[in-house]
């Protein structure tokens, strides 16, 4: 993606190479969810889905392997509730 929203390094990188439109991730999570419901982002990037939860009333769940990544979405969304290292054992 391109624009405004899109981040960059120090060096005017893009910090992520698939970052996605919030406008895009927005409309889905209006439609398809309300106010207070958890969305799973098992593959979070740069953060876009936790942020537009933050800004819709959602609360979130952000899985992401690099901590590169991590780290810039702790500054994107502006809080530390993207906890680390959180086990869970899910079983049927
Ligand atoms: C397509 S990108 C997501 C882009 C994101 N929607 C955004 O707007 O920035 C997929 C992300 O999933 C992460 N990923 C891949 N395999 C993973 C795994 N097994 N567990 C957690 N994160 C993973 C990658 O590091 C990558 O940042």
């Amino acid at each position: 993606m391109h624009g405004k929203e899109r981040l960059k390094d120090e060096r005017n990188k893009a910090i992520h190479p698939t970052q996605k439109p919030e406008i895009i991730c927005k409309d889905i999570i209006l439609y398809y969810s309300n106010e207070n419901d958890v969305i799973l982002d098992p593959f979070c990037g740069s953060g876009t889905v936790p942020k537009v939860c933050i800004e819709t009333n959602r609360k979130y769940i952000g899985i992401e392997k690099e901590e590169k990544y991590y780290q810039e979405i702790l500054k994107r969304i502006g809080q530390k509730t993207f906890s680390k290292n959180k086990f869970f054992n899910i079983t049927t």
